[in-house]
């Protein structure tokens, strides 16, 4: 194996998150480490929504907090909701500094959308649906003009570098099948969520929960796996990864109907279109299984503006032979995001000293059991610079004994049964009979192939749902549909035990 021993921060993801701390770090070095060019392989550039912070004079950071919490279902962390909110208008005007090109009103002020569960309309949008892309055009940018930075594409992480004491002292990482032990005085994990792990998703199918996973084979505590959030409409066209139709275009007066035409939302909540994203996915799912089917039909709202409004949805609809502007666009739920993670606190430490983690792969406690539509890109940017400061100012370790854990990599014949796996028992709607089958083939598959990381963060989520024998937000169980007292999973993966142990209980 080869070493490197690098005298400053190594960041893994080049998501926002990842992005956003790299740049923070400043002047710590930063060795940026990821699988794929700058601006692909992650969720920040597929983010159609846009950010939401409190930049409206009508609006207030409490406000924000406050629908923050309501969304999350009472597991949403106050503390740093309101951080969260205090600190997004600033981070919304730092990414417009960086040259994002955020929509503006004639009076030059941000333009703010509606989106679900939101009382004001505060998502600062681009072009429509264009906002992560645009945004991480801007960083990206930002990032390869800062000395401090470099960048390493083409790079895997394969595993963590601990030494005696549990300390993480680096990656190893694999560039062109070579695998490389790298020191480093702080590791920051920005590795995104886990929507690879599904056989629908929205977000790019590489990401499969490696960090999580790897994290929680170091022994870090995880919080929260089994909330999983469900985007309601991806546009169902038989692709993988599902392209996305944006929220907003319910903002903007798109309604859902079934093939016999009829609204059917109103049925399921007074908000209809605009109820809770949880509550939207579960009814499209409800009238898919009935055999109804389900459509976003924005021919009235949008109809010919749509490839000026929304060109990435217009774009996806038309590679799949839907014209938005002349028929419904038939859509599905399909996992989007993944509400747990590595537990960190507001300086984006985990419980392993030296590991830091931001984005979606890290748990603040922000989004509870549901996040709050665009709350991620906001996340992102605002803990990502907070973990890139704190990795920053870590103390140097000094040279230890280290121990490079490199676990196996699940082939994909394995991932794919995985996938298949995990869509049908831990999907939207659970039960305890499908995920004790879901964790017997996460064993079965861990029997012939190890202990993956990907088979780690799928256990951990399907473990946990199974635990959790109640519904709220994300996770809606069949059989236990009533809600229990409020409280957060905190975990390691010692402490997640076999499926059998959970079937005999
Ligand atoms: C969307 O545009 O509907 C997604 C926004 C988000 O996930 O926050």
């Amino acid at each position: 194996m080869k070493r490197i021993r690098h005298d400053g921060v190594v960041v893994v993801g080049a998501g926002l998150a990842g992005l956003t701390a790299a740049l923070a770090a400043a002047p710590a070095k930063v060795l940026l480490l990821t699988g794929a060019p700058l601006n692909q392989g992650c969720s920040s550039a597929w983010a159609q929504g846009g950010m939401a912070a409190a930049l409206a004079g009508d609006d207030t950071p409490e406000l924000h907090a406050a629908d923050t919490v309501a969304a999350g279902a009472g597991l949403v962390d106050p503390q740093m909701a309101r951080l969260l909110a205090e600190e997004g208008p600033a981070a919304v005007r730092a990414l417009a500094a960086l040259g994002a090109p955020f929509d503006r009103t004639a009076g030059g002020d941000f333009a703010q959308s509606l989106e679900a569960a939101h009382s004001k309309a505060r998502v600062a949008r681009v072009k429509g649906d264009q906002a992560g892309r645009a945004i991480m055009e801007a960083v990206s940018v930002a990032v390869l003009a800062a000395r401090h930075i470099e960048v390493r594409t083409g790079t895997v992480l394969r595993g963590l570098l601990q030494d005696a004491d549990g300390r993480v002292r680096g990656v190893v990482a694999e560039q062109d099948g070579t695998l490389t032990e790298i020191t480093a005085r702080a590791t920051v994990l920005a590795t995104g969520g886990i929507g690879g792990l599904y056989a629908v998703t929205t977000t790019p199918a590489e990401l499969t929960g490696d960090g999580l996973g790897l994290a929680a084979l170091a022994g870090a505590m995880i919080a929260d796996p089994e909330f999983v959030q469900f985007h309601p409409t991806a546009i169902d066209i038989g692709r993988d990864p599902a392209p996305l139709a944006t929220e907003a275009l319910r903002g903007e007066g798109a309604v859902l109907v079934n093939a016999d035409g009829e609204r059917f939302m109103a049925r399921y909540h007074a908000d209809a279109e605009l109820a809770p994203r949880d509550v939207v996915a579960r009814a499209i799912h409800a009238e898919r299984e009935a055999g109804r089917g389900a459509f976003l039909d924005a021919r009235a709202a949008v109809g010919a503006h749509f490839p000026d409004e929304f060109p990435a949805v217009f774009a996806a609809c038309l590679s799949g032979g839907v014209d938005p502007r002349k028929q419904p666009i038939p859509v599905a739920p399909a996992c989007h995001y993944h509400m747990g993670g590595i537990v960190t606190d507001a300086q984006g430490r985990t419980s392993l000293e030296g590991l830091y983690a931001a984005g979606e792969c890290a748990s603040t406690g922000v989004h509870g059991a549901n996040r709050l539509a665009s709350n991620s890109l906001l996340e992102a940017a605002v803990f990502g610079a907070r973990a890139g400061a704190a990795a920053r100012d870590a103390a140097d370790p000094g040279t230890r004994a280290l121990s490079p854990a490199v676990p196996p990599v699940l082939p994909a014949s394995g991932l794919q049964i995985l996938r298949k796996a995990m869509s049908r028992d831990a999907g939207v709607v659970r039960d305890a009979h499908g995920l004790t089958r879901l964790l017997g083939v996460i064993d079965a598959l861990e029997a012939g192939h190890g202990q993956a990381p990907a088979l780690v963060a799928a256990r951990l989520t399907a473990a946990c749902a199974l635990a959790r024998a109640e519904s709220r937000g994300g996770h809606f169980r069949s059989d236990a549909a009533g809600q229990a007292y409020p409280r957060r999973t905190f975990v390691t993966l010692a402490e997640v035990r076999p499926a059998l142990k959970y079937a005999a209980e």
